[in-house]
């Protein structure tokens, strides 16, 4: 398929390229962009969400499925920069936020209304809360006034959790995916796609020694597949060419592992790999190790997105080589690859210094929470720890933002180069094959996939390795001049060889 050996790209759409000065991203500014992706061997855009939205998550809180928000232009903007995209060789895949809409979407404003509407059990609703605590902080629980009852909502208070238990929504739902492939999208990104169901007894979840919640019966809850298998098969019935990657909100891969398959999604994020605090080659071995046993189950490669630290300071501790040699991970292995905005120019976290600069609404409460106790300082250090406003910064190339501005990378050619050296190669040499031979010593990563040799030195010693075959190599790629003698290859510190058998 067509996924296979792709470079996706991930568009935040309000920070990415702002065509008509008002600060904010828009379609045309992306339609302006396409060259640029396109030279950098993008083969597929994923549109964060564009659609009509309060904005207090900046967009996951949807108040109309089937339009766009006219800050970023119009409908049929998009339709043109699908349009354009496509002529130009690239997909585009968008995301769908399902698992909650806006409270200010006409569904909740009906719901509201009264117990007896007709959208009163499109979504979750008790006379008591539970424990249950949203993602964001706080009690997963809000209460109406009006109904004397509370409505559920996994994250803000303005996302109110849809009842995937009822039918009906499943209906809407498929009319909008209807709506959106008809526009000649290619694919979709879902959402916290996990979060779907809630057990349905509300029992309380338990929590840890450190009193922080295990989230057992608001996740991954039986039934959910079930659901997730029938928006699948309505999607592939449709055209089977339609790529779908879902947002397992888990770092553990057996779980993100359930939701991949022939009936199931194309794919999901890895986030067991790609929201790592910090690199840590054996740890990467291991989960290589895992990823690469599964044949059916197509892994992602990533290492940015809208809302993680930019791996140039969490993976790379801002040097150069360590980045380079990250690109080789996310290119010239198994599995899909996914670029974030900005990442191929090595940019920066954009931080706050104060709470005016934060938009991020998870930042936003812990610097609430914490303020009575700890004061302005460490709350607000406290928020940047968590917040996602951090990759979120406008893209160098705009005059003014919605936000602040993205640190630029006074290495930028040299990392774009690379970035476009390997894309080129993934082109050339993918698929991969699942990695073989996975090996992490001393910061040495290496590994085969089918005929490649991929060995990547992270450390900052020299260091020779003896390679197993005496057979010709050809080298397809190098960083910091590795040399071959024989069947050794010798490699100064951060230096990286990408090889092929003859
Ligand atoms: C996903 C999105 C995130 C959003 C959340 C709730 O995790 O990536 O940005 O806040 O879902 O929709
Ligand atoms: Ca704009």
């Amino acid at each position: 398929m067509w996924w296979e050996k792709a470079v996706f790209y991930e568009i935040y759409l309000p920070s990415f390229a702002d065509s008509n000065g008002d600060g904010i991203g828009d379609f045309n500014g992306i339609k302006e962009r396409l060259p640029y992706l396109k030279q950098l061997g993008i083969d597929a855009l994923w549109l964060t969400p564009f659609y009509p939205s309060p904005k207090i998550d900046n967009g996951y809180d949807v108040s109309d499925y089937c339009d766009v928000d006219r800050q970023y232009g119009t409908l049929q903007d998009l339709e043109e920069l699908i349009q354009v995209a496509k002529k130009s060789g690239m997909h585009v895949i968008i995301d769908v936020v399902f698992n909650h809409t806006s409270t200010q979407h006409p569904w909740f404003q009906s719901a509201l209304q009264s117990t007896e509407d007709k959208k009163r059990d499109w979504y979750i609703w008790r006379d008591r809360p539970n424990n249950w605590e949203s993602f964001f902080g706080g009690s997963a629980w809000e209460y109406d006034e009006k109904s004397q009852q509370y409505y559920y909502h996994s994250f803000a208070k303005e996302q109110a959790d849809l009842n995937w238990h009822n039918p009906a929504v499943k209906h809407a739902i498929f009319q909008i995916l209807d709506f959106w492939i008809k526009k000649g999208i290619d694919g979709f990104r879902f959402d916290v796609i996990n979060n779907l169901t809630v057990s349905q007894d509300f029992k309380d979840n338990p929590v840890d020694e450190t009193r922080r919640q295990i989230h057992q019966n608001d996740v991954n809850q039986p039934g959910v597949l079930a659901i997730l298998k029938e928006i699948n098969a309505y999607i592939k019935n449709c055209n089977p060419e339609l790529f779908t990657v879902a947002e397992i909100s888990s770092d553990d891969l057996k779980c993100i592992e359930q939701y991949v398959g022939a009936e199931l999604f194309d794919t999901a994020f890895n986030f067991n790999l790609g929201s790592q605090e910090k690199l840590n080659l054996n740890y990467f071995a291991s989960q290589y190790e895992a990823m690469n046993t599964a044949a059916e189950k197509l892994p992602t490669l990533f290492f940015n997105s809208h809302d993680m630290s930019r791996s140039w300071e969490r993976l790379a501790d801002k040097n150069v080589d360590v980045y380079y040699l990250l690109i080789v991970l996310l290119t010239i292995n198994h599995g899909i690859t996914f670029l974030f905005q900005g990442e191929e120019l090595g940019l920066g976290d954009f931080l706050a210094a104060n709470l005016t600069d934060i938009r991020d609404i998870q930042a936003k409460n812990k610097y609430f929470e914490l303020l009575p106790s700890d004061g302005e300082v460490r709350a607000i250090a406290a928020a940047n720890l968590v917040n996602r406003d951090r990759s979120r910064g406008m893209l160098p190339f705009n005059i003014k933002g919605w936000i602040g501005s993205a640190k630029v990378n006074e290495s930028e050619k040299v990392i774009m180069a690379g970035y476009k050296a390997l894309i080129a190669l993934r082109h050339k040499e993918g698929p991969f094959l699942p990695l073989e031979k996975i090996q992490a010593e001393n910061d040495l990563l290496s590994y085969w996939s089918g005929d490649i040799h991929v060995i990547l030195n992270f450390s900052e010693k020299p260091r020779q390795i003896e390679l197993l075959e005496d057979r010709p190599w050809q080298t397809l790629w190098s960083h910091n001049g590795p040399y071959l003698a024989k069947n050794k290859i010798y490699l100064p510190e951060r230096a990286g060889w990408i090889g092929k058998r003859n």
